[in-house]
């Protein structure tokens, strides 16, 4: 039997995050941070002092990321970095180093290997489009610039961290930039993927349309 998968993509704040762990929940399922991924990789060459453009470097340490999730922390090494790899700047670092094709072969098998019974969430940015193109259901989660600074910034200083709102707008922008022109597997609404823009949505109706459009998916598939 076909492992089923729900991938939600989308940009950076767009409240995927919340929203996928959310539905894993509620149906019992795995669930895949893709980006925590990149942040690891990134986090772990900065440690190591390696040039964010050193792609055969960086690619080495994403090929054997020595990463563990545990009930909602990310260990690398063994070390507890939940916090440090959701800093501003490592997650500027992650994108920056997702533009490079060698970094994104690296990870392939480490993401497809969280496709596991009963079935998996997976958020990022590529899940629909590239690491898992047969998915029970697609989605694309987007929302204002705005609306995604404003978040950002709430989660920020919930967790400690300092925040300012002009220099999140600045972030955001060229985050997205980036994200989006990519060659390789640029961020983009995957075929099929169902749209839905949240920035007028709270958590709870977010969700609610997740599992209702995986719920007529299975439906559909089983007919
Ligand atoms: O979702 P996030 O903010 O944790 O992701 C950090 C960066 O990692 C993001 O700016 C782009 C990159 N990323 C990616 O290229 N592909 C993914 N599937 C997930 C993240």
């Amino acid at each position: 039997m076909i492992v089923p998968v729900i991938t939600i993509d989308g940009p950076t704040a767009s409240g995927k995050g919340t929203v996928a762990h959310r539905v894993a929940k509620h149906l019992g399922f795995h669930y895949l941070d893709s980006g925590a991924l990149y942040r690891l990789t990134a986090l772990s060459a900065i440690r190591q002092n390696i040039a964010l453009d050193n792609e055969d470097a960086l690619a080495a340490i994403a090929r054997v990321l020595p990463c563990l999730f545990v009930k909602g922390h990310v260990f690398l090494n063994g070390e507890d970095v939940t916090d440090a790899v959701r800093a501003e700047e490592i997650g500027v670092a992650a994108s920056k180093i997702a533009v490079l094709p060698t970094v994104r072969q690296a990870l392939v098998d480490l993401q497809v290997g969280f496709r596991a019974s009963p079935g998996l969430v997976a958020d990022g940015r590529d899940m629909g489009t590239v690491i898992f193109p047969d998915a029970t259901q697609k989605v694309y989660l987007t929302a204002s610039v705005d609306a995604r600074a404003n978040r950002r910034y709430k989660q920020l200083i919930e967790k400690g961290f300092s925040a300012n709102m002009e220099d999140l707008v600045k972030d955001l922008t060229e985050r997205d930039a980036r994200d989006i022109s990519r060659t390789s597997a640029p961020l983009k609404p995957a075929p099929g993927a169902y749209v839905l823009d949240t920035s007028q949505l709270t958590v709870n109706e977010s969700v609610y349309v997740v599992l209702d459009l995986y719920a007529k998916a299975l439906k559909l598939s089983s007919n």
